[in-house]
């Protein structure tokens, strides 16, 4: 279905009030509003963009990345003024979470207005809003008409685009523009925050964390489907049931002391590779050097684990290319944005934990 002509089109983010990127705004937000489809770069993962409130426009979103039609879309806006626009009822714990982190990584789930479409909700009475932080994505929001439905720019099944390359590898020829403003910055998917149950509960972690939530409001909830691989449950994200972030290799997370874990995947890894595998390590700055077969990759550093969240995804990618059949990837902390990264990496893994 690849037989659209796809527009690329760079976007500087430090000069955004040139004519150029004004030019390339305004284009973006004709195609919007018109009901066609464009990718466009946030701060956590590049998003596919359709007017929210169209249901045609949203739908195509669904037939582009070959995503289940039950699995609900993110409303985002540009102002926090329109978010009485797209839900009906408002708690004030929601305006203390959003002076505090709109704009920003964080999407809230609320009762819909009926001006939402069923198509934006996959169904549901419910939607989630978030509002950016990346401000070329706010300005394409606007230009838009100020709401758009944007999922993760990768077709169903694949890491979410963290750079325009991984976009245009899963979607161009099936959308009509794709706007390339580099790497994004955080590099995992937004915190899913409920505000329709009490205590709020986390469906998703994210990089504002519930400790963060928990500084502002006291109790937080966690939907335990996030954290194991509970197959009796379903998430209460319907998107988090689909086994998502699923490289083509088979992917296992070693935990332990440093140490064993480096000479449990040297040991696992050579193994492998005498049976003529290809393999592929994750480890990290600290770590490297004691790696001595594979296709290491550093995922970041442990000092900061912003890194490693920011290059989660094109490692997943990276191995992909490489027709790697087994990865070994250490464990990483769960503390902040840490969380984030062990439940995407543990469903990328299909919880697959060997404890050294
Ligand atoms: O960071 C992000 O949130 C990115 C960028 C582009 O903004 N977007 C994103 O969208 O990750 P998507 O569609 O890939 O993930 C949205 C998740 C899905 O797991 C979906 O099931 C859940 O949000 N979701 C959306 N609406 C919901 C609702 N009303 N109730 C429960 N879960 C909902
Ligand atoms: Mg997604």
């Amino acid at each position: 279905m690849r037989s659209m002509k796809t527009k690329v089109k760079k976007i500087d983010k430090m000069q955004l009030n040139s004519e150029v990127s004004r030019s390339i705004v305004e284009e973006a937000g004709d195609i919007l509003k018109s009901g066609g489809l464009v990718a466009f770069p946030t701060e956590t993962v590049y998003g596919l963009g359709a007017d929210a409130l169209n249901k045609d426009a949203a739908h195509k979103i669904y037939a582009a990345k070959g995503r289940p039609s039950d699995n609900p879309l993110i409303v985002h806006i540009a102002r926090i003024e329109d978010l009485k626009r797209v839900v009906r009822i408002i708690p004030k714990e929601a305006y203390i979470i959003a002076d505090k982190y709109w704009p920003g990584p964080l999407t809230m789930i609320f009762e819909k207005a009926e001006q939402v479409p069923y198509e934006t909700t996959g169904g549901l009475e419910t939607v989630a809003v978030r509002m950016p932080g990346d401000e070329a994505a706010r300005k394409i929001i606007e230009a838009g008409g100020g709401f758009i439905a944007a999922p993760s720019a990768n077709t169903s099944g694949r890491p979410s685009p963290t750079k325009a390359k991984h976009v245009i590898e899963d979607l161009s020829g099936s959308i009509d523009m794709i706007i390339d403003g580099g790497d994004t910055a955080i590099g995992v998917e937004s915190t899913i925050l409920d505000m329709t149950v009490i205590p709020p509960m986390i469906l998703r972690p994210g990089a504002v964390t519930k400790e963060m939530l928990e500084g502002l409001l006291g109790d937080i909830a966690v939907d335990r489907t996030m954290v194991s691989a509970d197959s009796g449950t379903a998430p209460k994200a319907p998107g988090m049931k689909y086994r998502h972030y699923a490289p083509k290799a088979e992917l296992s997370i070693v935990e332990g002391p440093t140490e064993l874990v480096a000479d449990a995947i040297n040991s696992m890894a050579s193994s492998r590779i005498s049976q003529g595998f290809r393999v592929g390590i994750i480890g990290t700055e600290e770590t490297k050097g004691k790696y001595r077969a594979g296709i290491v990759k550093c995922i970041g550093t442990r000092e900061d684990e912003m890194t490693i969240a920011g290059h989660l995804y094109t490692i997943l990618r990276e191995f992909d290319e490489e027709n790697v059949e087994y990865i070994y990837s250490e464990s990483f902390s769960t503390g902040g944005i840490g969380s984030a990264v062990m439940n995407r990496l543990l469903k990328a893994a299909g919880y697959h934990v060997i404890e050294v």
